[in-house]
Formats: structure tokens, sequence, C-alpha cells
């Protein structure tokens, strides 16, 4: 079965064919970075003027570098719940009168589900059960996929996610945005022991997250010598930083592993492309017996392709939506 997969939560217009919720036939991707960089990040209105600009080309985009037609298409899955509302709004209109017109089904798809499909398309064979990690800019939470589509929510940021305080770390410094990746590669040439930044809620015995005090503390490290014009090593800062991010991050996800006693875990969202991290995952899960799991890159961040294999996998269970599917910006990840 051909699915077209729709993604207009944030800042990237993204559409893909995926046939059988497997193989990717197109996943195009159009993202803001020129309107990120003169702004300094996302800003929602703006951002879905941009995706009403986009929507049109980018669908005809992925259905024509697959190969096919719009008769080819049998079903259309949508982001329609975890967002910016108006961003939402513009692919769930798309979705819809594309569903109308060509009486196919379509589904309404969690942003989450979506990036826990990222790691499968990525990866057939990642067994269930196992404890998931998705991180982006979005978001930070550890879940407990029991079966496809059947999830335990084990912990979550209570303030920023990982990947805003990359964003807004890298910011301060007047580096590029989006922060995650210019830090990621800065860290390359810093020592990650330079300096000793927190690890919130490290010792905590729930399974939360919290990343606003340690961007506060680096903010609060930093500011007189900024004010100063002092040179910064930057390098160092940014891989202590990273250090502190991926300590906690990979701790915790290990932590929930071991109390579910899981065999496997999966790292998946837009800061799954941390070369860090999944290096520090990768020699953890070496060392304890354990397998772990990473989407390949250009699925770790926001997606259709990932959106159209979730939708699969939720039509697959009977459920559908109809021209009456509304967004949901904060709706939890359905357990
Ligand atoms: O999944 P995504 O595209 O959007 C959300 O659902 O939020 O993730 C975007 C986030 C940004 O915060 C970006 O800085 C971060 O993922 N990111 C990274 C890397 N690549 C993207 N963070 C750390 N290291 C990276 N290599
Ligand atoms: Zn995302």
């Amino acid at each position: 079965m051909l699915v077209l997969g729709i993604e207009t939560s944030c800042d990237e217009t993204s559409a893909a064919l995926v046939a059988d919720g497997e193989v990717v036939l197109s996943n195009v991707i159009a993202t803001q970075l020129d309107l990120l960089r003169k702004f300094g990040g996302v800003v929602p209105e703006i951002a879905a003027r941009r995706h009403t600009e986009l929507i049109g080309y980018v669908i005809k985009e992925a259905i024509d570098s697959a190969g096919k037609t719009l008769a080819d298409v049998e079903a259309i899955a949508v982001t329609s719940r975890q967002g910016l509302i108006g961003c939402l709004l513009v692919g769930v209109a798309a979705a819809k009168s594309l569903s109308y017109s060509r009486q196919i089904p379509l589904i309404g798809v969690h942003h989450i589900e979506g990036h826990i499909f990222a790691n499968r398309l990525s990866n057939p064979r990642m067994p269930v059960p196992h404890v998931c990690l998705t991180v982006s800019g979005g978001h930070t939470m550890l879940l407990y996929v029991r079966d496809s589509c059947e999830y335990e929510l084990l912990g979550t940021t209570l303030d920023d996610a990982a990947g805003e305080a990359f964003d807004k770390i890298a910011k301060f410094f007047g580096l590029d945005f989006p922060g995650g990746p210019v830090i990621d590669k800065l860290s390359t040439q810093g020592d990650r022991a330079a300096f000793n930044f927190p690890r919130p809620m490290l010792k905590a015995r729930a399974l939360d997250f919290s990343f606003s005090g340690l961007k506060t503390s680096i903010i609060n490290t930093f500011k007189d010598r900024i004010a100063r014009n002092e040179k910064l090593p930057l390098a160092d800062i940014a891989a202590s930083f990273q250090e502190a991010i991926v300590d906690v991050l990979v701790s915790k996800t290990m932590r929930a592993a071991t109390e579910r006693g899981a065999s496997a875990v999966s790292v998946t969202g837009g800061v799954s492309a941390n070369n860090r991290l999944r290096e520090a995952f990768l020699d953890i899960c070496r060392q304890k017996g354990m397998e772990v799991y990473f989407p390949k890159l250009p699925l770790c961040t926001d997606n259709a392709a990932m959106i159209a294999a979730a939708g699969y996998a939720r039509m697959k269970l009977g459920e559908t939506a109809d021209i009456n599917l509304n967004v949901f910006p904060n709706a939890p990840l359905e357990v």
C-alpha cells in the first residue's frame, strides 16, 4: 500500500511516499533555515505562512520524484497532534482535501509516534518491548514501547527539551541556528572535561529531565566575560555542555532499561543525530550487552516518511480519520 505522508508540525514542510510502511520512495523536506536564521528561532505565524506557500510544491515533488502519480496514492497520513497549531492546520487541510477528492483513507498521526517509526523504518528488526528515548527541539521523553503502537510514558522534561537547550546555548554564544549540529561539530575540537557543568536530575529517582537549570548555569558563568568582550574557549564550552546533556540522557535511559528488564534501547528525534550521544550509547550498550538503535541521519529530524510509516501502522489497526480530523497542539501520546 502506497501512503503519502505529510508533516508540517513545526518548521519543516515535508511530504513522502512510503510503500507498505517500510520502503521510502521519496522524502522531500523544505526547511525554513533562512527564516530561522533571520529571527533566531521559529516564529509560529511566519512558519505557518511558509508552509502554505510550499505545501503544494512539496507534495508534488514527493510524488514526482518517486516516479508515481496522485492516482497511485492509496492513503494519506498527516501529523495532526503535537506541534504549532497554525502549522499543523496547513498539513491537515492539504491532507483532507486530497483524501476527500481522491476518496482514499486519511490517518491523523501523533508527531512523537512518527519519530518512533523513524527508527522502525531504519531498523525493521528492532525488537519490542524496548525503552525509547525521543529527544528533539520540542520534547525529551522516555517511553516503554510495549508493542507496535503501545507506549507507556516513563519520564519527560519538566521544562526545556534537550534540543531546545542546544539551540538556546548556541544562540547565547552567537552561534548559528539550529544549535545542535553546530555544537556537535564544534565539540570535536574541544575538551569535554574542561568545565564541570551541572547534570540536572541525574540522581533523582524519577525518570524525568530538566535542562533549563543547566542553561541558566552556563549563561551565569559566562555573561560577565561576554559583557567584557573576553575571548571564550567556545569549543571547550560546547564539548562540556554537550557532555552534561549526553550524561543525563544516557544514564536515565539505561536506568529505565534496567528497571524494565529491557534488552534493547532506541534513540530518536533531532538530537539522536548527535555524534557524541551515539558514541556514548554504543559504548555503554556494548558493555552491558544491550542492543541500541538509531534512525538513519535524514530520518532523525522532522520528516514525512516517518509520519507515513506510523500512519500505515495505525491504519492496519483500523484507525482512520475523516473530514472532521482536528489538530491538537499539546495532545499526549496515546498509550
Ligand atoms: O526532531 P526535530 O527536527 O524537531 C522537533 O520535533 O523538535 O529536532 C530538531 C532539534 C533541534 O533542537 C536541533 O538543534 C536538534 O534537533 N539537533 C541536534 C543535532 N541535529 C539536530 N542536536 C544535537 N546534535 C545534533 N547533531
Ligand atoms: Zn520532531
